[in-house]
């Protein structure tokens, strides 16, 4: 056992594996699909997809959640690949809204697509909104993610306020050599939007095929350039404390921005978060290489209480903690090659959930 697996009082509510950590977090990936090719991501040329008929309704995801949310989890967040590609999205977030075991709902997206969809998603109850978005130079957007869509995205987070989002996340992937110049310009432009910045940290996930240590800027170097910049940055939360994925500080001026140090600080220790894939495989870890067939149990002969106990044993029995493994090898290089991912593209993180 390690420093951090503290175990939790007896009387903790909510399922806990052998450290401890309580399942309360779903990442719901509703398609492999995406219409950007972002570097840290998706940079090869061709792509093995999941076939159609294995990808489940919305029907499917909803008992899905529903299951889950009988086993302590709370907070959902539906992902992809690229959500909005998933025709009549907001039919899937109303079926979860109206699930009353769930506090929080969030949709993780790139923006193309969310200008068209902002309020339909809004009016099916959808409160929370994270977009992704490295850049803010044109070019730059179209060479990092193969793709001219920068103005489609900044349209998409106008339309989202307009509608009524607030509280609207931005993550910029800070990749070295590429959008690390962009620091202070992407705060101003947080700022300038009522956006809170969230930089993270390069990871070697599945996917991430051109992946390398030099190009990871690490919490500390950020922090110290934008310090250089700004002035004393303050830390809300302590650096040190890995319970939430985000640390937070404030600028002199009061700007509040995050960083989330997945690759050199990883926060497996207080890991409460699993995945559900689009064809239903349910993985315990980012980084994890097996995961429980959910979609076989619901379509199968299997009772609400054997898909239960099956889904309790995971849990209870996992030892996961992908990113902290992944960190005491210090001269790594990607986690996969790209062969590797097209004979298994569900350890991609286009197919696992971003
Ligand atoms: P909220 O707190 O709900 O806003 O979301 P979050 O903090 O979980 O953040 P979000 O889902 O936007 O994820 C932010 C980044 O954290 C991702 O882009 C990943 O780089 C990293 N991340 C997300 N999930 C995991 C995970 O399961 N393990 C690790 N190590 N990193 C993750
Ligand atoms: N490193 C860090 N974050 C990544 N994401 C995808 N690939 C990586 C990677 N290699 C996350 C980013 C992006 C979201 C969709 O997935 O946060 O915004
Ligand atoms: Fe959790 Fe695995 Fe991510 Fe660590 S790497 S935080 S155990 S999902």
């Amino acid at each position: 056992m390690h420093a951090y697996m503290v175990l939790p009082p007896a009387s903790a509510p909510g399922l806990a594996d052998p450290y401890g950590r309580v399942l309360d977090s779903l990442r719901v990936s509703v398609t492999d699909r995406c219409n950007l090719r972002c570097s840290y991501c998706m940079p090869e040329e061709h792509y093995v997809w999941l076939p159609r008929p294995s990808i489940l309704d919305y029907e499917e995801i909803a008992r899905a959640v529903e299951l889950f949310s009988r086993l302590g989890v709370t907070r959902v967040r539906v992902t992809g690949g690229e959500p909005l590609l998933r025709q009549d999205l907001p039919r899937l977030l109303a079926l979860l809204a109206g699930n009353g075991c769930l506090d929080d709902i969030a949709l993780t997206t790139n923006g193309v697509l969310l200008a068209p969809h902002a309020r339909a998603l809004r009016e099916a109850g959808l409160r929370r909104l994270t977009v992704s978005l490295d850049t803010l130079r044109p070019d730059r957007f179209r060479s990092f993610s193969r793709r001219a869509r920068l103005e489609d995205v900044l349209h998409g987070l106008a339309v989202a306020r307009d509608v009524g989002f607030r509280g609207t996340k931005l993550n910029t992937v800070v990749v070295r050599g590429v959008n690390d110049d962009e620091l202070v310009e992407m705060i101003a432009f947080g700022r300038r939007e009522g956006l809170e910045i969230r930089f993270i940290e390069y990871m070697d996930v599945g996917g991430a095929t051109r992946w390398s240590a030099a190009d990871v800027v690490s919490r500390g170097e950020i922090l110290e350039r934008l310090a250089e910049h700004f002035g004393e940055v303050e830390p809300l939360n302590d650096p040190a404390d890995h319970r939430v994925p985000a640390d937070r500080f404030a600028l002199p001026d009061g700007t509040v921005f995050g960083i989330v140090a997945s690759t050199t600080a990883p926060f497996c220790g207080t890991c409460g978060r699993s995945r559900l894939t689009a064809d239903g495989l349910w993985f315990t870890c980012l980084y994890g290489e097996e995961a429980v067939d959910v979609k076989a149990l619901l379509r199968g002969a299997a009772s609400e209480r054997e898909i239960l106990d099956v889904m309790r044993a995971r849990w209870t029995g996992r030892t996961d903690r992908g990113a902290e493994e992944r960190l005491v090898q210090l001269d790594r290089g990607p986690l996969y090659k790209a062969e590797a991912l097209r004979e298994r593209p569900h350890r991609e993180m286009h197919t696992r959930g971003g």
